[in-house]
Parts: C-alpha cells; sequence; structure tokens
C-alpha cells in the first residue's frame, strides 16, 4: 500500500471544488478515487496525428485525410487523439482542431506553448485536454518540461483559464518530483513525464531508464495527481514503463505509431499498442 500525502491530496480537491462547478469536481475526486484504488483502469492509447497532416501538407492536397484517419484510429480502438498546432501551423492547421473536435468522440488532447494564440484556439475548441508544453515556435519537436516551480504564477493562470472552460490540464514536465510537486501547486489535474530521456535510456539500459523515473512517477501518484507519458514511447519500451507505472492514464504516441504503421498498418499497428497497455 502506498502512503499518500493526505493533506496536499485534501489541499488539492479543495482547491478544485473551489474552483469549478461541483459536477466537474465530482468528476475529478471520481477519477481521482479510480486512479488510486484501480490500478487495473486501462491506460489510454492517444494517437497523435501530427505526422499524418505533414504528410497531407507535403503536397497541398488532403491526402491523407487528417480527420478520417482519427476517425479510423478511434474505430480501431484508440481512446483519444493528440495533436499538437504549431504557430507556423507546418502540420496540424488550427481548423484542423475546429474539424477534429467535430468528429473525434474519445478525447482530443491539444498541446501546445499557452501563447495568447493558443489559449484562444483551445477556449473556443474546448477539447477534452489540453496539455501545456514550453516549446518554442520553430522548435522541431518538445525536448523539454516545464520548470513549473520558476513559472508557478504563469502557469496558474493559465490552468483557472482553461478550467473556467471545464477543460481538463495536463502540465508536461521532466521526471523531476520537484517539478511534479509544483506542477500540483498549479492547480493542474495531471502531468505528462517527457518520455524523450527514457527512450533513449531504455536502449542501453532498461532498467536504469525505468529507475530513473520511479521517484516523479511516484510523487504523482503520492499526490493524487494523475499522470500521462509521451515522446518516443515505442512498441518496446512502452509495455515496461506501464508494467512499473500502471497508474499512467495516457500515453500520446504519434512518430512510432506512424513508421509502425508503413509496415503493419494502423489497424494492427494499434492493436499492437493496445495490448503492451494491458496490465
Ligand atoms: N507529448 C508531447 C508533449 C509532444 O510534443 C509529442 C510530440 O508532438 C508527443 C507527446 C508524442 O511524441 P512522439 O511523436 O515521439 O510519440
Amino acid at each position: 500500500m502506498q502512503r499518500y500525502n493526505k493533506k496536499l491530496i485534501y489541499a488539492n480537491l479543495f482547491a478544485k471544488f473551489k474552483k469549478s462547478s461541483y459536477l466537474f469536481a465530482y468528476v475529478n475526486f471520481f477519477s481521482y478515487l479510480c486512479s488510486v484504488f484501480d490500478h487495473t483502469t486501462m491506460t489510454k492509447l492517444s494517437v497523435n496525428i501530427n505526422k499524418v497532416a505533414t504528410l497531407r501538407n507535403a503536397r497541398g492536397g488532403n491526402l491523407p485525410d487528417v480527420q478520417r484517419f482519427a476517425v479510423d484510429c478511434e474505430l480501431f480502438g484508440a481512446q483519444g487523439i493528440t495533436v499538437h498546432p504549431r504557430p507556423d501551423e507546418r502540420h496540424i492547421r488550427k481548423e484542423d482542431v475546429y474539424q477534429l473536435k467535430s468528429m473525434v468522440t474519445t478525447e482530443l488532447n491539444v498541446e501546445g506553448n499557452p501563447t495568447e494564440e493558443f489559449l484562444a484556439l483551445v477556449t473556443d475548441v474546448r477539447p477534452t485536454q489540453v496539455t501545456l508544453v514550453p516549446d518554442d515556435p520553430g522548435q522541431l519537436t518538445s525536448n523539454h518540461g516545464w520548470d513549473t516551480r520558476r513559472n508557478l504564477d504563469f502557469l496558474k493562470g493559465v490552468v483557472n483559464q482553461l478550467h473556467a472552460y471545464r477543460i481538463r490540464v495536463s502540465i508536461f514536465v521532466d521526471p523531476d518530483p520537484v517539478m511534479v510537486e509544483y506542477a500540483l501547486r498549479t492547480g493542474a489535474d495531471r502531468v505528462e513525464l517527457y518520455t524523450g530521456p527514457y527512450a533513449e535510456l531504455f536502449r542501453i539500459d532498461p532498467k536504469r531508464a525505468i529507475e530513473k523515473y520511479r521517484p516523479a512517477a511516484m510523487k504523482a501518484h503520492e499526490l493524487g495527481l494523475g499522470m500521462n507519458a509521451g515522446h518516443d514511447l515505442n512498441l518496446k519500451n512502452l509495455k515496461p514503463f506501464i508494467q512499473a507505472f500502471p497508474w499512467t492514464a495516457e500515453v500520446s504516441i504519434g512518430h512510432a505509431i506512424v513508421c509502425d504503421a508503413l509496415y503493419l498498418g494502423i489497424q494492427e499497428t494499434i492493436q499492437e499498442y493496445l495490448e503492451c497497455l494491458k496490465k
């Protein structure tokens, strides 16, 4: 049995009750109870479809059809769709986000740096979840998490703003228990652990890769903060991560899924990832 920091858990719940409607707080409370007491709840697979949009944009037409791909991923078993609209719209465009909102029937997760433009988009679209990522406009891909201690006040403001629209908020962090603890203080519902370094180390030393993430993952669990994970997860490194941290609520995976789909097809690929998530 884990030991939980009850004071922080109650403070977090109380803050949620104060800030949100009672219904929203009940939903959060219920999912919190599920995450603490039911590790058998399956980790959700959210397919990141940025790469599909990159392929479409390469030719200027609508092939592949990003919206259709998202709906098919759901049909094949994905429990969520993730997009990361960047300011230069080099893959997902604003228009895609609006269209996806009307077509996705599972959970739409929109990632991005909370600039004014991004916040205007997500508060208009109102996806299920927004993941706050501290990336620069031209960055190739996300490569670090927030310093949640240094940016505490800023993040608090953003989380409040998104909660007012009933949007669940996740904060992208490096695997550092201090960053997890400060993420809780922002009022966020979840953290997303940046798993890029996990994937890199896993290739050399799988055991050490897991141990490097244990303190942060345990901290999120003890605090009753939801935990997602993402970046460079694949068919080799996903299962060991989930077995070590079965309370992971969601993984968002893009690059490896698209690469695997070139050989296996997207239906078979999603089935294989779902297999990895079984506990
Ligand atoms: N999580 C975040 C915050 C990301 O920026 C990305 C990449 O867009 C992912 C997860 C997915 O990473 P990958 O494409 O390596 O699976």
